[in-house]
């Protein structure tokens, strides 16, 4: 029942709405923004904006630091386009929905999806502040956006053995250098949340091979592999898990930090779709 509400088809409709509105023609990439990330969209050329309550399929944005809005424009020189916010699952989502932008992008012709998130610090040596490019990903959602009828261009079980594109986070460590941001490289581990994980937990995801945890991206980018997208994403760790943080975590903290590092962020990013074929 949600493919029937979120899947090919709806996409469809939707990426017809917005190419309508905002003139969207052959993206590059699409670009995800995470909390605190925002700011990204403020490097947009030539931004036109469409709220999410507006795009067809779409349910209202909530959560604080979450704009809300589809923003087509160019970056770099390159037709792009964002999401400010997403649909998560803590909110009481489901997978599919969380999913459902990733298909319009691509309805829209976007080839390659960049996703950000603000995510808890697992592995000990890393810091408040610090990029992780994203190297592998841990569904410990318990849920997948594809269960259900197979949708017109999924793949019915889709391959993983390369879920963010090996050429991609080459392309992202080479900006890095070039640019004189220090980045970090790791698993991320999702959960559905809205509680941070206990410091049990975050053993737990130390043992399981995580580098750091958060409660979105994996949808999308499950969704993505399963219509051929390339993928690339990185996490902004925000704060250390709980269990290794040395205070309780609040979200204001994890908004807080996202904008600090918003500027190496930016030029992250913008690098990144410089450097696309
Ligand atoms: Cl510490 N945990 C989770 N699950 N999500 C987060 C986070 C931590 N920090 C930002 N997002």
């Amino acid at each position: 029942a949600d493919l029937a509400r979120y899947g090919a088809e709806a996409a469809a409709r939707a990426a017809d709405a917005i190419r309508e509105r905002l003139g969207v023609r052959a993206p590059a990439c699409a670009i995800v923004l995470g909390s605190g990330l925002g700011d990204l969209a403020h490097d947009i050329v030539d931004a036109r904006r469409m709220p999410f309550a507006e795009v067809p399929g779409f349910p209202t944005a909530t959560v604080a630091g979450h704009a809300g809005a589809l923003i087509a424009g160019t970056l770099a020189g390159r037709e792009v386009v964002a999401l400010a916010g997403r649909f998560h699952m803590y909110e009481g989502h489901p997978a599919a929905l969380a999913g459902f932008p990733v298909r319009v992008v691509h309805a829209l012709g976007a080839p390659t999806l960049f996703v950000s998130n603000a995510a808890g610090g697992v592995r000990r040596t890393f810091a408040a502040g610090d990029l992780m490019i994203i190297a592998d990903h841990i569904n410990l959602m318990f849920r997948n956006p594809l269960v259900g009828p197979l949708q017109p261009g999924d793949v019915r079980f889709p391959d993983m053995s390369d879920p963010y594109d090996a050429g991609l986070r080459a392309v992202l460590r080479r900006v890095a250098a070039e640019q004189g941001i220090r980045v970090q490289e790791g698993v991320y581990a999702a959960s559905v949340g809205p509680t941070y994980e206990t410091p049990a937990e975050t053993r737990m995801l130390e043992r399981l091979g995580a580098d750091a945890t958060g409660m979105s991206t994996v949808p999308e980018v499950v969704v993505a592999r399963a219509i051929g997208m390339r993928v690339a994403g990185v996490s902004c760790i925000t704060n250390m898990a709980c269990g290794i943080a040395t205070h309780p975590l609040s979200h204001e903290e994890v908004l807080e930090t996202g904008r600090a590092v918003s500027a190496q962020f930016r030029a992250l990013v913008t690098g990144f779709v410089k450097a696309l074929d």
